[in-house]
């Protein structure tokens, strides 16, 4: 059999190039443009002035208010200047060659538990692995034997190798067959980048030696998931590093699940996708004193710019805000010298009538200090509070795979109230009261639960668009980490048919979404006297009264679900965002298309 047979999709995934600052980077734009050309807040020193829509007077000084002099300043705090972003370049192909032929760095053979034997001579019981074995001269049995290698979920385990056409073999347990998922196929993924990364390898084959019967389609979804996994295990964000390291791997050349169309179609869309989640990453990673409201507002900008086919922006300034009696969102950016944008993105089909509207809404505090109820002590998490426009970061990243798909029959409006929750003489009180835009009105007990405030102003907004259905994402509650841990996020809807559409789009995007109780009687803890309600109803049941305070400005014609994003954004382990939700998102657009 030939080696290397009809290589069935090369999708190259582009480094970041910083357009906008063509003396800095000469380097070409490709295919793709997966992660904005120009991501301003993390574009380096090309200077472009921290609030543009603010004009200098002539004589080089802002002509504006002394606070918002003071908000240029700010954007300058610890003169950081991001590098370059670098994301992974990978062609990626789906082949039904032989591995024992291919010719490359690294073989990566995906193993599930069962088959194996206990004794040298016999180990396998399998005829699948034993074949393999066979034509890997045995090295599969000795790792077996040595390593007590049984195909566990996690278990891995490489070597080097001689006579072969590749250097090295790395085996991955994939757990019982039974209970394979898009999980175990993400989780391939990463353990390949995991075996590639110190192996410095430039072209990896991976097969699975058993797999389990599986239709067409969930062989091509199997090949989209290792291919997702494979490059977003491989990204790293240096931007902020004094130096960058280029990823090597060039080629990922998944073998024997299937190869055609399905295939090319499937993983073009998985490149789009990992796009997405990469801004949504480097969103979420770039910090506070870089990623102002107003530079997260010129990310939104820009790229509307990089799709101007299907994209428009809507950016509103705080008086414009004002206007329209935004009080909840204003309130909690007042204390601020760096002034809220309320940013709207529209994406609309190529060709073709809307016949469903749709809203994302994403929490963007871009930093979450807790205001004058600061957020202290051990285990407050104000270092890493950069991560509260996870929501956000979702939604404009959602935004960017949903245009380089360009799903028809769709309109998908962007919403992100965006602004700081800080200490000063000006901000909002524990005690106040708020008036959201629907003239509703907020005895503020907590200045700490400040994301509901703006995400109140941001869903009146989005029912007044006349959607049909909104999903909420925010980095909400504490209490939703408690309740779920760190990978599974909470949802939160009345609405049962949006509950399973979400359930479904999470699962085949390998994420986890764990519904919750939208328990009307919990509404008691958050009566005011004074108000019309107060915003926070105490520890128990927290992220409960928080969605059953969301709810209080959603209409309710409105499809509406609140997805509590707080624990899995951000990767502990990896101190890292993950881009958690922009999968799904996408996922959940693109059936809406079709349906
Ligand atoms: N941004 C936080 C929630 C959060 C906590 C996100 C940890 C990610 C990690 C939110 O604004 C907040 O402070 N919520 C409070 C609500 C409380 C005052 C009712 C919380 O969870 O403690
Ligand atoms: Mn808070
Ligand atoms: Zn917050």
């Amino acid at each position: 059999m030939a080696a290397l047979k009809s290589p069935t999709v090369a999708v190259v995934v582009p480094r970041l190039v910083a357009r906008l600052c063509p003396a800095a980077f000469s380097r070409t734009s490709l295919a793709f443009p997966l992660v904005p050309a120009h991501f301003s807040g993390l574009r380096p020193s090309c200077d472009r002035p921290a609030h543009p829509s603010v004009p200098a007077s002539k004589s080089g000084f802002s002509t504006m208010s002394p606070s918002r002099v003071k908000a240029v300043l700010t954007a300058d705090v610890g003169l950081t200047k991001p590098s370059e972003g670098i994301v992974p370049q990978i062609a990626i192909t789906a082949t039904e060659s032989h591995v024992t032929e291919w010719k490359g760095d690294v073989v990566v053979i995906g193993v599930f538990e069962g088959g194996f034997g206990k004794d040298v001579n016999g180990i396998f019981e399998d005829s699948a692995l034993k074949k393999l074995d066979d034509a890997l001269g045995g090295i599969f049995g000795e790792i077996v034997v040595e390593e007590d290698f049984t195909g566990k979920a996690g278990q891995t385990s490489s070597a080097r190798v001689s006579g072969h056409g590749f250097k090295r073999v790395g085996f991955v347990g994939l757990g019982k067959p039974k209970s394979a998922s898009s999980k175990t196929w993400k989780s391939l993924g990463e353990s390949i980048a995991t075996i590639a990364k110190p192996a410095q390898a430039k072209s990896v084959a991976v097969l699975i030696a058993n797999p389990p019967e599986l239709s067409s389609e969930a062989k091509v979804s199997a090949a989209s998931t290792v291919s997702l996994g494979t490059i977003l295990g491989l990204f790293e964000d240096t931007r902020f590093k004094a130096e960058g390291k280029k990823p090597l791997l060039e080629k990922l050349e998944i073998v024997g699940l299937g190869s055609g169309a399905a295939f090319d179609a499937k993983l073009d869309q998985t490149v789009k996708v990992t796009g997405g989640v990469i801004l949504a990453r480097q969103l979420v990673n770039a910090p506070p004193n870089v990623l102002l409201p107003s530079v997260l507002a010129d990310e939104a900008e820009n790229l509307t710019a990089d799709y101007s086919d299907v994209l428009t922006v809507k950016i509103l300034d705080e008086e414009a805000c004002r206007k329209l009696k935004m009080g909840s969102y204003l309130g909690v950016s007042a204390a601020s010298t760096n002034p809220p944008k309320f940013i709207h993105i529209q994406y609309k089909p190529p060709t073709g009538d809307v016949k469903t509207k749709l809203a994302i809404v994403g929490k963007g505090l871009t930093f979450d200090s807790g205001g004058y109820n600061l957020k202290t002590g051990p285990g407050c998490s104000i270092e890493i509070m950069k991560i509260d426009m996870g929501g956000a970061a979702a939604a404009i990243g959602a935004a960017k795979a949903i245009a380089e798909v360009k799903p028809l029959g769709v309109e998908v409006n962007f919403i992100v109230a965006a602004c700081e929750n800080m200490i000063g003489g000006g901000g909002m009180r524990p005690g106040d009261i708020l008036t959201a835009s629907n003239g509703k009105t907020i005895e503020v007990n907590n200045t700490d639960a400040e994301g509901r405030l703006t995400l109140a102003d941001a869903l009146v907004y989005a029912c007044n668009l006349k959607v049909d259905k909104i999903v909420d994402l925010a980095t909400l509650t504490g209490a939703c980490i408690i309740a779920l841990g760190n990978d599974i996020g909470g949802m939160f809807t009345p609405n049962d048919a949006l509950a399973e559409e979400l359930s479904s789009a999470s699962q085949s995007a390998g994420e986890k979404l764990w519904r919750m109780p939208m328990e009307d009687s919990y509404w008691e803890m958050m009566k005011s006297s004074i108000a019309d309600m107060v915003n926070t109803g105490g520890r128990p049941g927290g992220s409960i009264t928080a969605a059953l305070f969301l709810k209080q400005f959603v209409n309710e014609d409105v499809a509406w679900a609140h997805l509590d994003i707080a624990g899995p954004v951000w990767s502990n382990e990896k101190k890292s965002a993950t881009g958690f939700a922009v999968a799904t998102l996408l996922n959940w657009v693109v059936k809406q298309a079709q349906s």
